[in-house]
């Protein structure tokens, strides 16, 4: 069985997760809102090492300096008292009605001139606090017509704001690195950057792309039909998980925010095996939306699932790594052999030319004859999670 969360498992929250008062497009908000200082207590105590936030999640949107200066102080208090680090910080680039076609990208510059303002003040904040990874959710650059979006024209305003706040990160010497979020729509009917593979290709063409990587969320892909694991192993092969917002999601649907593991088990299984063996070292932050249903205890009990959730797949991911049948099981699946480099040591694409044993004398029906035996690999996957292995 598993313990208590430590410090040592890095599980981070945003302020904004437990505090979602569950307002939604039908319904009015069914629980009070959550102080930014009891949540940090409550995280704490619950065994969460960092806490997270968006600008206004800590100062409300319009706060004049002394509002500001007093609620940052109330907050970087229960920080101190807890010990609960801010490993990251993001902006509110959503919620006020000037941004409704987008920050970034919108097709009105003097918006997009305070959008990036917006940034960088936050910016400033989340160095002071510590924070080592700033997060872009561009959650309203988009469109709901292709009329109304130039695309290239908007790609072009994405890189020159990005490449302008990697700029800024450089000429502070905060150490901030970006990490941007992908999320195919919602609220807008389409996003820009709508999967991890479309940030990747987009982070190569700018000027500071080594100080920017991704944010991946589960249910943003999963949202896609897409699979998150691969989407993490090549962020990962490529260098740039920065941070990763877990959470469930059940398929092609709206952003469910579900608790981690609530949603596909079998790919949380292999997410978390992915992360706990290749090489993550980063935050476990959790993105989830408590459901509506939830009173405050129930939030409180869904903040802590969450983190159950990781610990048990974790040590599930760890036994089934562990287990002689299941070494056995990938040499016979051969997944060690993907491992070995196709082409051998100081061989030509002329000696492979040459080689008649790869093609003229390769039998292709005896090898199309091989089994890879990978239903007993997965079978043994599904046992260890289930326990029954
Ligand atoms: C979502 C998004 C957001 C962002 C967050 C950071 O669920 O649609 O994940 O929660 O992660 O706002 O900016
Ligand atoms: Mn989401
Ligand atoms: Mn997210």
């Amino acid at each position: 069985m598993v313990g208590k969360p430590v410090a040592e498992d890095k599980f981070s929250f945003g302020l904004w997760t437990v505090g979602w008062r569950a307002a939604d497009p039908f319904g009015d908000a069914t629980r009070p809102e959550l102080d930014a200082v009891e949540a940090v207590h409550r995280l704490a105590e619950l065994g969460a090492w960092g806490v997270t936030f968006h600008d206004n999640d800590l100062v409300p949107f319009g706060s004049d300096d002394d509002e500001r200066e007093k609620r940052i102080g109330r907050f970087r208090a229960a920080l101190d008292e807890t010990g609960l680090v801010v490993p990251m910080a993001t902006t509110n680039l959503f919620t006020h009605p000037v941004f409704k076609d987008g920050a970034l990208t919108s097709n009105d510059r003097d918006i997009r001139r305070f959008a990036l303002r917006k940034v960088m003040r936050n910016m400033d904040l989340a160095a002071e606090l510590g924070a080592t990874t700033y997060v872009l959710w561009g959650g309203r650059e988009g469109s709901e017509t292709d009329a109304a979006k130039d695309v290239r024209a908007a790609m072009d305003r994405y890189r020159e704001g990005i490449d302008t706040l990697a700029q800024y990160v450089v000429e502070q010497g905060c150490g901030l690195k970006l990490a941007l979020e992908p999320k195919p729509n919602e609220p807008r009917g389409d996003i820009l950057l709508p999967t991890i593979g479309h940030a990747l290709a987009f982070i190569s063409t700018l000027e500071h792309h080594e100080l920017v990587g991704v944010n991946p969320e589960v249910g943003h892909e999963q949202m896609a039909g897409l699979n998150f694991v691969h989407g993490i192993g090549q962020a990962l092969w490529q260098g740039k998980l920065f941070h990763i917002d877990l959470n469930g999601q059940h398929g092609p649907r709206y952003d469910q925010d579900l608790v981690f593991g609530h949603g596909d088990v079998l790919s949380a299984f292999f997410l978390v095996d992915l992360l706990e063996h290749g090489g993550y070292d980063g935050p476990r932050h959790f993105d989830y939306k408590p459901p509506r249903t939830e009173d405050l205890d129930g939030v409180w009990a869904s903040a802590e699932a969450n983190m159950r959730s990781y610990l048990l797949l974790r040590e599930r991911a760890r036994k089934f790594r562990a287990d002689p049948r299941v070494q056995e099981a990938l040499e016979r699946s051969r997944v060690p052999e993907l491992a070995q480099p196709t082409l051998a040591e100081g061989e030509t694409v002329s000696d492979l030319k040459a080689d008649r044993t790869a093609f003229e004398d390769f039998d292709a029906e005896a090898a199309a004859t091989r089994g890879y035996a990978y239903a007993q690999l997965s079978q043994l996957a599904f046992e260890h999670l289930l326990g029954a292995a």
